[in-house]
C-alpha cells in the first residue's frame, strides 16, 4: 500500500491522485483522499482502483493546497469503503493515512471506546487518529504534541500523515518500520511512500527515519525525534529518472520481486520476531497453541512452490520440533481416502489462497476433524477465509506468475512456526531458540548479499541458455531447493529441468549424465556437505556440467565445478531463504536470453482456481 501528500501552492488533489498512480504497482484494494479547503477537511474514499476513486471525486469540490491519499492494502478488516484511508477521528477534525499495523490495537480500543469514541472500521488505523484526538483533548496540547505522545503508546509498525482541522496549513508525518521519503520544492512538500510519486516534481528528498516526526508548516520541514529533540534534515539528491519507474525501474515484475526479498522476509518477520524482547509472536499460532503442543501429526497440503515451502517445513518441523510431518499434493491427497485425526494439524500454504485443489483438501481435512493453519499471502483470500486459524506472509503482491518472494516468505513463516512450536513443546532449548532467533534476524541481510551474484549469474546463464536439459540435485534442507530451482528454470525458460535428492541420482538421473548436462548442486556447509562433495564426484566423474551454490569461501568445490557460486553462511534450517536466490535469478537471466515471457509464461496461471 502507499501514501502521498502534498503542501504547497499548486493544487493537491491532481498530484496526489498521480502519486497514487504511481504507487500501484506496490498492489492495493481501495484508495483515498483527504482535502483542506477553505477550513473543510473533506475525505473521499472507495474500494477499488485509483481509476474508480478518480470518477468518484469527479462531481465534488476538490480545490485545495493540501491534501494526503492513500492506497490500501487489507490487513485489519476486509476492502471496502468504511475501511480506506482516510480515517477521521470521532469528531472529524482530524484525518490520518496509515501504512503498517498497530500491534495493541485492541487495548487501545477498548480504553477509547470508554473514553467515548467511536469507531466505524474494522482498522487499526481509526484506534491511531483516535487516540491522537483523545491525547490533544485531554491533554490540550497542539497537533504535533498529540501525535508525538501517541507514538508513546502505539507498538507496531507505521508510517502515518495526520492533518487537522485546527492546523489548515500543517502536514505531520512519522514513520517506523515502514517507508517515508519527503520531497523539498521550491515552496512545496511531498511526502510518500516511496520516490516514485515525487521525482516529476523535485529531486531533493529526506528520507525519514525511523521515530522521527516531520512538521510541514510555514514554508519549512522540520524533523524531531520521539523525544522532542530537533533533527537535522539531511537532504538527498534522488538519481532516479522518471521513465525507470515502471515496474518499479526493474524490466520485469519477477526482477522486481525477486530484489524485493530482503523487505518481503523482514515484513514476514515483523511483529514476529521480536529480537528487542526476546520472544516470538504469532496470532494464528497463540489463537491454537494448545492443540499445536498437544498434536499428533501434522499434515501440509500445497501446490506448486507453495509445496515446495512444505518441504522445507518438513524439515524445520521434525527437526525442531520433534513432530512427524508429511506434505502432500493438495491434489493427491483430496482424491485419496486418507487417514486424518482430530490430533492432527493441517497446515495449507497457499500464495494466492485460491487454488481449488488446496481449498478441497481443506474441506475434506476439515470433515474428518482436523485443524486447518492457513498460510496464504492474499489477505481476505479464499483459503484465508477456509481455515481455523493461520498466518499471513505480508510478501505484498506478487504479480510475476513463477513466485519468488512469497516462497522465501512462506518459509520464513514455517520457520517461526516451527520454532514457536518447539519452543511450546519443549523440544528446542532456550539456547537454540535465541541462536536461531538471532541468525534469522540476519537473513534479510543476507539475502541482500546474495542478490549481490546478479551479474555472476547472469555471465554463467549465457553460458547455458541454449540446452535442452538442467539437472538439479541438493540433500537435506537443500534437496527442496532443488526442486524449486528446476521448477523456476522449466516454469520461465521451457528448458526441461529436474530435481532430486543428490543421493537418489544414482538410481536414474545419473543415466542422463554426459558431457551437455548441467547439473546444479546445492552444497553448502552444513550436515550433509561431505555427501553432497561425493555426490559431485560422480557427476564430474561423468563429465556433467557442475554449477555449484556453495558456502563463501568453499575453495574445496571450486577445484571441482566448472562454475561456484558463493551465497553467505547461514544455519542449516535456514540455509534455504539464501541458497534459493541464485537459482530464482539463474532462471530468470536464462529465460530472458531465451526471449521468453517470463512474467507471463504460456499455460500457466498465477492462481489456478480449476482442480
Ligand atoms: C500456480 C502458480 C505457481 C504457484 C501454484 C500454487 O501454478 O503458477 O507459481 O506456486 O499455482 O499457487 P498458490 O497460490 O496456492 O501458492
Amino acid at each position: 500500500c502507499g501514501i502521498v501528500a502534498y503542501l504547497g501552492y499548486r493544487q493537491a488533489c491532481p498530484i496526489i491522485l498521480k502519486g497514487l498512480h504511481r504507487l500501484e504497482y506496490r498492489g492495493y484494494d481501495s484508495a483515498g483522499v483527504a482535502l483542506m479547503n477553505d477550513g473543510e477537511l473533506n475525505v473521499y474514499k472507495k474500494k477499488g482502483k485509483v481509476a474508480e476513486l478518480e470518477n468518484f471525486i469527479a462531481e465534488k469540490d476538490t480545490h485545495a493546497r493540501v491534501g494526503m491519499g492513500h492506497t490500501r492494502w487489507a490487513t485489519h478488516g476486509e476492502p471496502n469503503d468504511t475501511n480506506a484511508h482516510p480515517h477521521y477521528s470521532t469528531s472529524e477534525r482530524i484525518a490520518i493515512i496509515h501504512n503498517g499495523i498497530i500491534e495493541n490495537y485492541a487495548a487501545l480500543k477498548t480504553h477509547l471506546q470508554q473514553q467515548g469514541h467511536e469507531f466505524h472500521s474494522d482498522t487499526d488505523t481509526e484506534v491511531f487518529v483516535n487516540l491522537i484526538e483523545e491525547i490533544q483533548q485531554h491533554n490540550h496540547c497542539n497537533l504535533e504534541e498529540a501525535v508525538r505522545l501517541a507514538l508513546h503508546e502505539v507498538v507496531g509498525a507505521y508510517a502515518i500523515v495526520v492533518m487537522s482541522r485546527d492546523a489548515p496549513n500543517q502536514l505531520i508525518a512519522a514513520r517506523k518500520g515502514s517507508p517515508m521519503v519527503i520531497g523539498i520544492g521550491d515552496g512545496e512538500f511531498f511526502i510518500a511512500s516511496d520516490a516514485t510519486p515525487i521525482i516529476e516534481y523535485t529531486n531533493e528528498v529526506v528520507y525519514v527515519n525511523d521515530y522521527e516526526i516531520a512538521i510541514i508548516r510555514d514554508g519549512r520541514l522540520e524533523l524531531r525525534s520521539k523525544e522532542d529533540v530537533e533533527q537535522t534534515p539531511y537532504i538527498q539528491k534522488l538519481e532516479l529518472e522518471l521513465d525507470s519507474i515502471e515496474k518499479g525501474g526493474y524490466e520485469h515484475f519477477m526482477l522486481k520481486e525477486i530484489f524485493e526479498q530482503p523487505r518481503s522476509i523482514m515484513d514476514s518477520m515483523r511483529g514476529r520476531l521480536e529480537m528487542n524482547a526476546g520472544h516470538l509472536n504469532m496470532g494464528g499460532f497463540r489463537a491454537y497453541e494448545q492443540k499445536f503442543v498437544n498434536a499428533q501429526r501434522i499434515i501440509v497440503v500445497a501446490c506448486g512452490t507453495s509445496w515446495h515451502a512444505g518441504l522445507v517445513a518438513e524439515y524445520l518441523l521434525e527437526d525442531l520440533a520433534r513432530i512427524p510431518v508429511e506434505v502432500e499434493y493438495a491434489s493427491e491427497f483430496r482424491y485419496r481416502n486418507p487417514v486424518i485425526t482430530e490430533r492432527d494439524i493441517v497446515i495449507a500454504i497457499s500464495q494466492s489462497g485460491e487454488t481449488a485443489d488446496t481449498l478441497a483438501a481443506i474441506e475434506l481435512a476439515k470433515s474428518k476433524g482436523a485443524t486447518i493453519f492457513g498460510i496464504c499471502n492474499v489477505v481476505g483470500s479464499s483459503i484465508a477465509r477456509a481455515t481455523d486459524a493461520g498466518a499471513y506472509t505480508h510478501a505484498g503482491p506478487e504479480i510475476g506468475v513463477a513466485s519468488t518472494k512469497a516462497f522465501t516468505a512462506q518459509v520464513t513463516v514455517l520457520t517461526l512456526l516451527a520454532m514457536l512450536m518447539g519452543q511450546k513443546r519443549g523440544t528446542l532449548t532456550d539456547t537454540k531458540l535465541r541462536e536461531l532467533m538471532v541468525e534469522l534476524d540476519t537473513i534479510p541481510a543476507k539475502v541482500e548479499k546474495a542478490l549481490l551474484l546478479d551479474d555472476e549469474i547472469r555471465a554463467i546463464a549465457a553460458t547455458f541458455c541454449d540446452v535442452p536439459n538442467f539437472l538439479y540435485l541438493g540433500r537435506g534442507y537443500n534437496f527442496p531447493v532443488a526442486l524449486e530451482g528446476a521448477l523456476k528454470l522449466k516454469e520461465i525458460s521451457y528448458i526441461h529441468a529436474e530435481g532430486y535428492p543428490a543421493a537418489e541420482m544414482k538410481h536414474g538421473p545419473i543415466a542422463l549424465i554426459d558431457e551437455n548436462m548441467p547439473v546444479v548442486v546445492i552444497a553448502t556447509r552444513d550436515s550433509s556437505y561431505e555427501k553432497v562433495v561425493s555426490n559431485i564426484q560422480e557427476v564430474k566423474a561423468r563429465k556433467g556440467r557442475i554449477i555449484a551454490v556453495v558456502t563463501e569461501g568453499d575453495d574445496v568445490i571450486r577445484d571441482m565445478a566448472e562454475f561456484v557460486i558463493e551465497v553467505p553462511y547461514t544455519s542449516e534450517a535456514l540455509v534455504p531463504l539464501v541458497s534459493v536466490i541464485p537459482l530464482q535469478l539463474l532462471s530468470y537471466h536464462i529465460a530472458v536470453m531465451r526471449g521468453c515471457n517470463v512474467d507471463q509464461p504460456r499455460n500457466l496461471a498465477k492462481s489456478v482456481t480449476v482442480e
